[in-house]
């Protein structure tokens, strides 16, 4: 059985000081009342990583995700930060192709694979990010959007790889809106998603791919969500910046 993964995406909130608070709260909860059954991620900025890695080395119980990385190694990329450079400060997991990401520094889907086959070289998961947007989906295309998302990139990864990769669905419309897709939206694309992967990978990396929802879901719908077959969990943003209320979602994983 798939295990499920709720990861918490702070986007651009969070002093030092707030995020080491969060985190702190997040451990707290999570062992007065363990949630063995999830894997538990949080996704601070760039800022935040080495000394909430060093909380969470210490403490255990959660994992931690950048939100982005650069596609090349090292070099002359000012402001850039490198896959190496992550894992290297005791990341494990990066999201990569955020629409943030897509829309407001014109990222490709080329590039999310670039980023992708960049952290998975260097033994980062991936956190592969997908979803159509409004337009799409009211002129009924959106399983025509994220197959060619999915084609251009996740279809493109070595199936060797495959397995390190997580999938996360985010219908634009959804995130920040407060306009979550309802769970038999959601669950028909996940499954429209595993198919795909089947269709490339297999059936077994097909089966074993963790797909998770990320738009609008809060500690209201997230039970729901959580229970359709193909949703494994997920990414969560303005939900994710109350302890209280994430590890809410959590729970009902
Ligand atoms: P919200 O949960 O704030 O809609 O954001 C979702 C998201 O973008 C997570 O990556």
């Amino acid at each position: 059985m798939r295990k499920k993964i709720v990861a918490g995406n702070w986007k651009m909130n969070n002093t030092l000081q707030e995020g080491l608070a969060l985190t702190f709260r997040i451990i707290d909860l999570l062992k007065e009342n363990p949630a063995d059954h999830v894997k538990v991620i949080v996704a601070p900025p760039f800022t935040s990583l080495h000394p909430i890695c060093e909380l969470i080395n210490k403490e255990g119980v959660i994992h931690l995700a950048a939100q982005d990385c650069h596609q090349e190694k090292s070099g002359a990329f000012t402001g850039e930060v490198s896959s190496d450079m992550l894992f290297d400060l005791g990341v494990k997991y990066v999201i990569v192709g955020h629409s943030e990401r897509r829309h407001y520094f014109n990222e490709t889907d080329a590039l999310v694979l670039a980023k992708a086959e960049a952290a998975l070289d260097v033994g980062l998961r991936p956190i592969m990010c997908f979803g159509e947007t409004q337009e799409q989906r009211s002129r009924g295309e959106h399983f025509d959007a994220v197959k060619k998302q999915l084609e251009n990139s996740l279809l493109k990864i070595n199936p060797a790889d495959i397995a390190h990769v997580v999938i996360a669905y985010e219908p634009v419309w959804a995130i920040g809106t407060g306009q979550n897709a309802t769970p038999q939206q959601a669950q028909e694309m996940h499954a429209f998603i595993r198919s795909t992967v089947a269709g490339k990978f297999g059936k077994n990396a097909a089966d074993d791919i963790l797909i998770i929802y990320g738009g609008s879901c809060n500690s209201k719908n997230s039970k729901e969500l959580f229970s359709q077959p193909d949703i494994d969990g997920g990414l969560i943003g303005g939900a994710s910046l109350k302890a209280d209320e994430f590890v809410q979602i959590v729970r009902s994983a």
